[in-house]
């Protein structure tokens, strides 16, 4: 039996644990002990010039026969509001460090082409370009987040990208932006300095890449700049980063940090959607695994920022399988199934738990590429499973974390062992308790002991995302498999509530005062 705080999650992965009785598993929310708000950028997003993300999936163009707004996709646009996406960061990815922004402003047919040297060497018109990812966000509501090319690219380049968007004084770059037809500068508070600069972004050494960051960070004058930081389990980077801009901590204000789950091998990934228990099992585990790693950084970090001032950035995460057979190797376009959903709720339930730190996460990627939130087939689109748990987690964009003890029982599975929950719980500016629990055993429904610390509380909403199989997905022309439906599995007596979770599911319960 293992007693799980979750701000101090250990995931086990073999030993001695002994299964617990069924009636072990344990949550206990503290209603008046919330000191950290869950930042609403946890919910962000990343759209990347890759494959069909922008190209097909966000922008048509004007003269598509697809309906659209500007060029903008209009059942995308639609989809997207569902979700309430708070920031979008654009326009890479491995894409940035090769892009160079002046080449996409200005009248379409004067725009040169761009080859896209990482993600299958097409061809780009450049039709999409700043003011166009920046009216997507206009329309969406969104903040934008762009990263500017440091692997290619110039500090010049930078602080000009930064003063065409954002100044509002004479200077020839604003003088630029009005002869393009944007007369008021925008907001753009959040500017990426380059892109996993390790690798894709100029294959640089931890050193040279800090350095190069202050330089840029001092012309660009953004209010938050975000240093490229590390992958997965390496901590040196993000060590050489923090110790080198130790002195200037004016000059970073967020940390990135990329964390994808391949499920085998990073040449043989796995079928998105013909996977069997065992593929399952290693793709929820690496999921956990996911906050051990994220410790390890926020450690390095809190030596050198005690005060978290600077956020951690987890600007690209999500499950990465292999792509659609049929489909282009370089444009990364996965189905997405109820795992993927188990996925989005773990991650993003470890991101909720220590967001003393998570200021900003950014799933990987929005439309058509990896853990999508939308397909699109011509005309067609699809909600994913990944999108309704977006939905779902609506409830604690901006809300007070909820301190949640949990005992949970572990799922088994070859004599391996891992918790067979991921929970967390906030508080709404009405006062609403929500707390998101995701059962990840595929086999086995979950009696589970919910106590609120509080007699006022009473369950006034409960949703689940679940489906028969555990490799179910929504498919073009097809009926939905995977989606938000009610729940009723629980009883509540008193503050203390029984709820069944049922396997491999996503589960909402909604508390408001009596
Ligand atoms: O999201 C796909 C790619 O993954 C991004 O371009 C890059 O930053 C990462 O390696």
């Amino acid at each position: 039996m293992k007693k799980i705080n979750l701000t101090i999650f250990v995931i086990i992965l073999s030993g001695f644990c002994f299964p617990l009785l069924s009636q072990e598993n344990k949550l206990i929310v503290k209603t008046e002990e919330g000191k950290d708000t869950i930042s609403k950028y946890i919910y962000g997003h990343f759209a990347e010039h890759l494959g069909r993300c922008i190209y097909d999936g966000i922008w048509v163009g004007e003269d598509s026969p697809i309906p659209n707004t500007r060029g903008l996709r209009n059942d995308v646009i639609e989809a997207l509001k569902g979700i309430n996406l708070p920031v979008l960061r654009w326009p890479g990815g491995c894409f940035a460090d090769s892009y160079h922004w002046k080449d996409g402003i200005g009248p379409k047919e004067n725009r040169p082409p761009i080859v896209n040297m990482f993600w299958g060497n097409v061809t780009e018109d450049n039709s999409f370009g700043t003011h166009e990812f920046l009216d997507l966000c206009e329309i969406l509501g969104t903040e934008p987040y762009i990263a500017v090319n440091v692997g290619s690219g110039t500090v010049k380049e930078a602080s000009e990208w930064v003063e065409y968007v954002t100044s509002d004084n004479d200077n020839p770059m604003s003088r630029l932006r009005k002869q393009n037809g944007r007369e008021q500068p925008w907001k753009v508070k959040f500017w990426g300095i380059g892109n996993e600069n390790w690798g894709c972004g100029g294959n640089m050494d931890a050193s040279y890449y800090a350095s190069l960051y202050k330089r840029y960070a001092t012309y660009c004058r953004a209010e938050y700049r975000i240093a490229s930081g590390g992958l997965n389990d390496d901590p040196a980077w993000t060590e050489t980063v923090m110790n080198s801009t130790k002195n200037h901590q004016d000059l970073i204000q967020g940390y990135s940090y990329h964390h994808y789950t391949v499920c085998n091998t990073w040449e043989k990934k796995g079928s998105a959607t013909n996977f069997d228990e065992n593929e399952w099992f290693k793709t929820i585990s690496k999921n956990f695994q996911m906050e051990e790693n994220l410790k390890e950084h926020m450690a390095i970090m809190d030596k050198y920022d005690p005060d978290k001032k600077i956020g951690l950035y987890a600007d690209e995460w999500g499950n990465w399988h292999d792509v659609e057979p049929g489909t282009n190797p370089g444009f990364l376009y996965q189905q997405n199934t109820l795992r993927d959903a188990l996925t989005a709720s773990i991650y993003l339930n470890i991101f909720n738990n220590h967001c003393d730190r998570v200021k900003m996460a950014n799933i990987a990627q929005t439309v058509n590429v990896l853990q999508a939130m939308i397909l699109t087939e011509g005309s067609k689109m699809i909600k994913t499973p990944s999108f309704y748990v977006f939905k779902m987690y609506k409830v604690h964009h901006d809300a007070l974390l909820m301190p949640l003890e949990i005992t949970c029982e572990d799922y088994v599975l070859n004599n391996q062992r891992i918790p067979a929950l991921s929970a967390s719980a906030s508080k709404n500016k009405e006062g609403q308790i929500n707390i998101t629990i995701a059962n990840v055993n595929p086999e086995k429904s979950i009696p589970t002991d919910l106590t609120i610390d509080n007699e006022k509380y009473r369950v006034t909403g409960s949703e689940i995302i679940t489906a028969d199989k555990m490799n179910a997905y929504n498919d073009f022309d097809k009926d939905e498999m995977v989606y938000i439906q009610e729940f009723k599995s629980y009883k509540q007596k008193g503050n203390n509530i029984q709820v069944t979770l049922p396997s491999k599911s996503v589960v909402l319960l909604t508390l408001s005062e009596k």
